[in-house]
C-alpha cells in the first residue's frame, strides 16, 4: 500500500502565522505537524510516502525530510499548483499510486491513541483484502465544519455530507482514508462542488453508492485535534506536551516508529540520534538504544 500525505493549501485561515511558511511545518510542541500524520502512515506500515505541497512550500518538505533512506522508507514529491481539493491528490499522485491501493492522510490531521496501530493496520486488510475503502467516524461537539456520516439504527452508513449547515449525526469524517486502486479513476470523475474543489466527501459518496464503503468509528480512547486555528494549534501543542512529560515516551516520533517497526536497526537509529544530539528529541533517540 502507498501513503498520500496532501500538505498544500494556502493556510489562509491561519494568517499571519502561515503567510510565509506552509501551514504543515508549523510546530505542535516539538515538532513539525508533518510529523503526526507521517507518524501515522509509519504506523500502518506503509514505506513509500508521496508529499504533495504548493509550487512554493514543495522544497521546505524535501529539505525537512529527503528521499527517507536514513529512516528506511521512500519519500517523493509532487507539486500541487493550486488548491483543487483533496480529492486531486489522486489525480495528482497518479503515477505514484501506479496500480496499488492508497492511503491518504491530510498533512494537518493529528492522531493519538493506544489502539491506533491496529485499526490501521485492519483498515489496510480490509482494503487490500476485499477491494473497499475505509473511512471513519470520530464524534465531535460540533460537526459542521467536517465531512458528517449519517447511521440507520443498524448502523448502516446512510450518507455522507460535506460541512453540512445541520448534522445528521455528530461522526465527522476524519482526514485519513483508505482506497483500493479504483480511487484514481474515481477521482477523475468527481465534479467540483458549490466551491469549486474536487471533494473527498464526492469520493466516498461514490464508494458508498457501490456499497463498497466501510466506515470505522474511533472511540473516546483515541485523540484526533483540530488543528485549524491559533487555540486549536496550542491545545494540541499541550496535549504533546502533557503525554510527553507525563510518561517519557514520545508522540509520533518518526525515528522512533522506523525503529520499533524495523524499518532501520540500531546503528541507523544512533545516527538520527548523534545528528541531534544537542536537544532533548535527539537525547531520547539515543536513550531508547540504552
Ligand atoms: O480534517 C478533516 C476534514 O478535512 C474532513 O472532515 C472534510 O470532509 C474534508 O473536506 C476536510 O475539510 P477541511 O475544511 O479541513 O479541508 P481544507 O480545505 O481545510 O483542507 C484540509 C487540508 O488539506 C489543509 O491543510 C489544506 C490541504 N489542502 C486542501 C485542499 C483543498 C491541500 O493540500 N490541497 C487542496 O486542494
Amino acid at each position: 500500500m502507498k501513503g498520500i500525505i496532501l500538505a498544500g493549501g494556502k493556510g489562509t485561515r491561519l494568517y499571519p502565522m502561515t503567510k510565509a511558511i506552509s501551514k504543515q511545518l508549523l510546530p505542535i510542541y516539538d515538532k513539525p505537524l508533518i510529523y503526526y500524520p507521517l507518524s501515522v502512515l509509519m504506523l500502518a506500515g506503509i514505506r513509500e510516502i508521496l508529499i504533495i505541497s504548493t509550487p512554493q512550500d514543495i522544497d521546505d518538505y524535501r529539505q525537512l525530510l529527503g528521499d527517507g533512506e536514513k529512516m528506511g522508507v521512500r519519500f517523493e514529491y509532487a507539486v500541487q499548483d493550486q488548491p483543487r481539493g483533496l480529492a486531486d491528490a489522486f489525480i495528482v499522485g497518479e503515477s505514484f499510486i501506479g496500480s496499488d491501493p492508497v492511503c491518504l492522510i491530510l498533512g494537518d490531521n493529528v492522531f493519538y491513541g493506544q489502539a491506533l496501530t491496529d485499526v490501521l493496520s485492519g483498515a489496510a486488510s480490509i482494503v487490500t483484502d476485499r477491494n473497499d475503502a475505509v473511512v471513519f467516524g470520530y464524534p465531535v461537539k460540533d460537526a459542521r465544519a467536517y465531512g458528517v456520516v449519517e447511521f440507520d439504527a443498524d448502523m448502516n452508513v446512510v450518507s455522507i455530507e460535506e460541512k453540512p449547515e445541520r448534522p445528521k449525526s455528530k461522526f465527522a469524517v476524519p482526514g485519513l482514508y483508505f482506497y483500493d486502486n479504483d480511487v484514481v479513476g474515481i477521482a477523475k470523475e468527481v465534479k467540483p462542488s458549490e466551491r469549486g474543489e474536487i471533494e473527498i466527501t464526492s469520493v466516498n459518496n461514490a464508494y458508498l453508492e457501490a456499497g463498497r464503503l466501510k466506515v470505522q468509528l474511533l472511540g473516546r480512547g483515541m485523540a484526533w485535534l483540530d488543528t485549524g486555528s491559533p487555540d486549536g494549534l496550542l491545545k494540541a501543542a499541550e496535549f504533546v506536551e502533557a503525554i510527553q512529560s507525563r510518561q517519557g515516551f514520545y508522540v509520533s516520533c518518526i525515528e522512533e516508529i522506523a525503529w520499533r517497526r524495523g524499518f532501520i536497526d540500531d546503528g541507523m537509529l544512533e545516527a538520527l540520534g548523534t545528528e541531534l544530539k544537542m536537544t532533548d528529541y535527539g537525547q531520547y533517540l539515543l536513550s531508547l538504544l540504552e
